[in-house]
């Protein structure tokens, strides 16, 4: 392997692990099973079907038009897992940088949308993000299929 490659590689790797375990890292995170049925009534009394929408609650569109919609929720390859999903509601901008959309963003590049911190409570939180995650389906991975191919012995230049 090149040599830069390597190092970037290593280093990545311990920036992760850091990231892992580190004070600021999510190990021993554990969230108490919520109750999905209560996080759908909280996810409608907090209107977040304003700029999402989700199979089972259908955005809210006055006039047949929103300003924002993200869909959550429906087929995807991984469930996201709690922490991510926690991570989403309390501190919206911590993953923005993935978006390239500029609607999505204030001037400031933070996350357009609404921290409810201050007016959730734990368990709403909880409920709601057992509530987001059942809505999520498992789709079958695909592989790609690559043909089996050889490669023709190079003569050694000793
Ligand atoms: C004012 C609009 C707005 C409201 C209201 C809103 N959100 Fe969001 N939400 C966004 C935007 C914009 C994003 C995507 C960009 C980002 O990360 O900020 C997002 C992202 C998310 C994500 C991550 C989705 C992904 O695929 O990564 C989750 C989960 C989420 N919101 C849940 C909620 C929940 C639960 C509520 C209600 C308590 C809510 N949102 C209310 C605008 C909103």
């Amino acid at each position: 392997m090149n040599k830069v490659i390597g190092l970037f590689l290593a280093t990545a790797m311990l920036g992760l692990a850091a990231c892992d375990t580190g004070p600021k890292g999510s190990l021993g995170f554990s969230l108490p099973d919520g109750n999905a049925e209560k996080g759908k009534a909280n996810y409608v009394s907090f209107q977040c079907h304003s700029c999402h929408d989700i199979n089972q609650v259908a955005q809210l569109k006055e006039d047949g038009s929103a300003a924002v919609s993200i869909p959550l929720g429906g087929e995807t390859t991984r469930i996201k897992s709690y922490g991510e999903l926690v991570t989403s509601i309390i501190n919206p901008s911590h993953k923005i940088v993935r978006r390239k959309s500029p609607g999505m963003t204030t001037e400031l590049g933070e996350s357009r949308m609404v921290v409810y911190n201050d007016v959730m409570t734990v368990t709403q939180l909880i409920d709601l993000v057992a509530f987001v995650q059942s809505s999520y389906v498992l789709a079958p991975y695909n592989p790609s299929h690559y043909p089996v191919y050889w490669v023709p012995e190079t003569p050694k230049d000793n």
